[in-house]
Order: structure tokens, then sequence, then C-alpha cells
């Protein structure tokens, strides 16, 4: 590469290979059906907003907002931010259109290209894709046991994931957690007293993330520390007895995570991620989410509630890839068919090439002025079963000739038969 060849910043990625890129689009489209049939139809909302809506809705003390969004501010000094994550645009959306007034819960489905200034390593990346859903303004544990069914189904059933685990916790609301962290505070202080500095500041900002630490002493501490479970309210404890009842009858195994705290501040209640056996431990989430009690009403609108997941598209598809280790893309190559120009036929090249794509077939040309040699060889990397010659000759006959390039037989057509007749070949 030259010294002045430009790369992609760190952390972003291109999807350059063809099968990756086929890949993906399968699993848009699969996961776009499965939303359909769960009742969520897309949303497309903005990839920039204002800075704001993250400090609010995923809360200033998060690591997300205080050390990993990008962030500038634009010509006209407002301070704007490349989503980091997709329920807090999904959230302005819905209050700035007032879907409050239309049919409760309101549901969507969105995918696509999340931001975050991360330490980047295998599976975490600073652009990374999510798919997600959201079901707004209702509050019924069935829904979370929908939303959980949904993930999981989607990881099992269409992206193939074999070994998933539903880890699944409640962490009630901030009033309940309030007696639980400050006790949780005072324990670490006391059997911990030097803390490390990423400790120090979960400590100091956001408690609750210390039950996500992986230093041996604090893990150590927790163990006979409070438990959060026991400051919950009686109601909000029901309420996960009947979430834990519904994945019971719906046949989806979990395994309670008492310790699951989750990187964003607004979740209430259940909370729950997905686990792929097959990818490194630190980095084993191939999606989560919970349940959101105040989100909406933070972000300016009414007091309802929501619930909702993302996916980690890289993560699936690198879980995807360990657990069918040598398995080949199956999809055949791009094009079936490909038109080679044989002298000033440039015209006709290009009427058989619209009719053969207006008949739904996959076909494509060689373009540029090249030689037959070239043209072939162009035809061979594109993956042909079948070359059509247009040549000036035979156009003057009213003909084309048909090349079987696995064969190498070679028929003549009528010009004006050979999309009806290539029609009926099979594609390979
Ligand atoms: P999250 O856990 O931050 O949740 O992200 C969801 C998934 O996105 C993760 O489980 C992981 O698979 C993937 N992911 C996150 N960060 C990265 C990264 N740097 N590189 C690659 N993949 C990554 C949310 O974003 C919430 N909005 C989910 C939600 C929706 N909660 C309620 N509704």
């Amino acid at each position: 590469m030259a010294t002045n060849a430009i790369t992609a910043p760190k952390g972003i990625y291109d999807v350059d290979e063809a099968g990756a890129g086929r890949r993906r689009l399968r699993l848009e489209r699969a996961f776009f059906d499965l939303a359909g049939q769960y009742g969520y139809p897309p949303l497309a909302f903005p990839f920039l907003e204002y800075t704001e809506l993250f400090e609010r809705g995923v809360g200033s003390a998060t690591d997300i907002v205080s050390k990993e969004m990008y962030t500038f501010v634009d010509r006209g000094g407002r301070s704007l931010t490349l989503r980091p994550e997709g329920t807090a645009g999904c959230v302005r959306a819905f209050v700035e259109h007032h879907h409050e007034q239309s049919g409760l819960p309101w549901k969507a489905a969105y995918s696509g290209p999340m931001f975050r200034a991360e330490n980047v390593q295998r599976g975490r990346y600073r652009q990374f894709f999510q798919y997600g859903i959201e079901a707004i303004g209702i509050d019924d544990p069935a829904l979370d046991v929908e939303v959980i069914e949904f993930g999981y189904r989607f990881l099992t059933d269409l992206a193939g994931l074999g070994d998933v685990v539903i880890k699944l916790n409640t962490i009630g609301d901030t009033g309940e957690r309030r007696a639980y962290v400050d006790e949780l505070r005072r324990h670490i202080v006391q059997a911990v007293p030097d803390l490390g500095d990423d400790d120090r500041r979960r400590l100091d900002l956001n408690p609750l993330r210390l039950l996500d630490s992986k230093t041996p002493e604090v893990v150590g501490a927790l163990d006979d520390g409070p438990r959060l479970q026991d400051s919950l309210a009686d109601e909000t404890r029901a309420r996960f007895g009947e979430v834990c009842a519904g994945l019971d009858s719906a046949g989806i195994a979990y395994t309670l995570d008492e310790r699951l705290v989750r990187g964003l501040d607004y979740y209430t209640a259940t909370t729950f991620e997905y686990a792929a056996a097959s990818l490194d431990v630190a980095q084993d989430a191939v999606g989560g989410g919970g349940h959101y009690d105040g989100l909406v009403a933070m972000v300016g609108g009414p007091d309802l509630p929501g619930i909702g997941l993302a996916l980690g598209v890289e993560r699936i598809l690198l879980a995807a890839e360990a657990e069918a280790e040598g398995v080949r893309d199956e999809d055949r190559s791009g094009t079936d068919f490909v038109i080679v120009r044989a002298g000033e036929t440039g015209d006709e090249c290009a009427r058989v090439l619209r009719g053969l794509r207006a008949s739904g077939l996959r076909a494509d040309m060689t373009y540029g002025d090249r030689s037959l040699k070239a043209q072939f060889k162009q035809a061979d990397r594109l993956g042909a079963h079948t070359v059509v010659i247009v040549g000036e000759r035979d156009v003057a006959d009213g003909n084309v000739t048909v090349r079987d390039m696995i064969s190498g037989d070679e028929t003549t057509v009528g010009l004006t038969d050979v999309v009806g007749v290539l029609g009926s070949v099979r594609p390979r």
C-alpha cells in the first residue's frame, strides 16, 4: 500500500468479502421477517442525535456516555453525537411523533450501525451493527417474555447458534435500588479498603456496576455482601416471577444471574443477556436488553414503560463461524449469465442484458473495450455458467451465440428469442 493511502479509522471495518456481505443481508432479512411475525414493523431513525438525548437517556455516569461517545459541535453550535445504541433514539421518535396516541404497545424493529469509542478487540468494535426491537407503552410481563423469546428464536432458529445461554435478572427501580446501593457502597469500602481506579470510579459514580467487577477481591467481597434481591418490593418480585413462569411455559431455558447489571442506566425490573458459549467469555454477549420504566418520561414524553433488546451482528457472525468451523457459505456466486461483446454490438448487448434482468435472471456484462479472452476470464471470475456472445456477424443474421461454460458447447439462438430460451436454463 502506498504510504499516503488512507485507511478506515481504527475499529471501523468494511464488509468487503462477498460471502460476508451475503450472510449479513440474509440475516437482516431473516430478522425483519421474524420481527414482522411478532408485530414489530421496521423503523429507521437517525445516526446523529443531540448529545443530550444520550446523556439523559443512557445516563451520564455510564461508560458509554462518559467515555465512549463520538461527540462534536456542529456549525450551529449544537452538540451532536453518533448514536451509541438504538433505544434512546427509538424512544425519542416515539415521543416526537406522539405514538402514545396510536394503539399501545407501539412496536418497532431496527437495524444499523452504532458507534462507541471502545478498546478494540475481537468482537468489540467502534462501529458495530445491531438488530433491535422495542415495545413501548404497556407494562405486561408477557411482553418481557415475548421480547426474550424473540431474541432467543432469532439467535437459535435463524442465526443458527446452538449454544446460547439466557442470563436473566431483575434490578428493581431507582427507589428500590437506593437503599441497596448505600449498603453495597458501605460493604465494599469496608471489605476492600484499597480499591483500584476502575472499581473506585464505579463506587463513586454507579455502585451497581461493582456487581460487574472482574477484580477478585471485589468479586469475593460481593459473595458475603448485601443482595439486591432482598431490597426489591414484593410487587417487583411477583412481576419477575411472572416473567420466569412465562419463559418456563414457552419451554425457554434461562439462568438466573443476580450479578447481571447492564451498562445502561435506563433499566428497571427485568434485564437479560444472551451469551454464546463459542465466544471468548469477555465478549460473549451476542445481545441484551431489558425493561425501562422512566426513559420515555426522561426524554420528555408521558410516563410510559418500555421493553426491548438489541443483538450484536458481528458477534453473532463470529459465533456462527466458530460453531460451524470449516463450513463454507453455500450461496451461489453472484452472476449466472454474462454477455460478451465481439465488435460494435453495444446496443444489442445492452438490450439482451436488460431483457435477462427483466425476466429475473442474474446477468451482467463485461464492460470496457477488452479482448474476447479477457472477457471470458472476467465471465469466469463472475461465476457465469452461461455466456452470450454478441458478435457483429451473428447480429447481422439476427442471432447470438450461447456458450455453456461447463461443457463448452455452443448453440446459435435468435437475437429476439435469447431471453426466452435462457429463461429456461436452470442455474446450477
Ligand atoms: P448493549 O448490551 O449495550 O445494549 O448492546 C447490545 C449488543 O450489542 C451487545 O450484547 C453486543 O452483542 C453488541 N455490542 C455492544 N457493543 C459492541 C461493540 N463495541 N462491538 C461489537 N458489538 C457490540 C443496548 O445497546 C441496548 N440498547 C439494548 C436494548 C434495547 N435495551 C432495551 N432495548
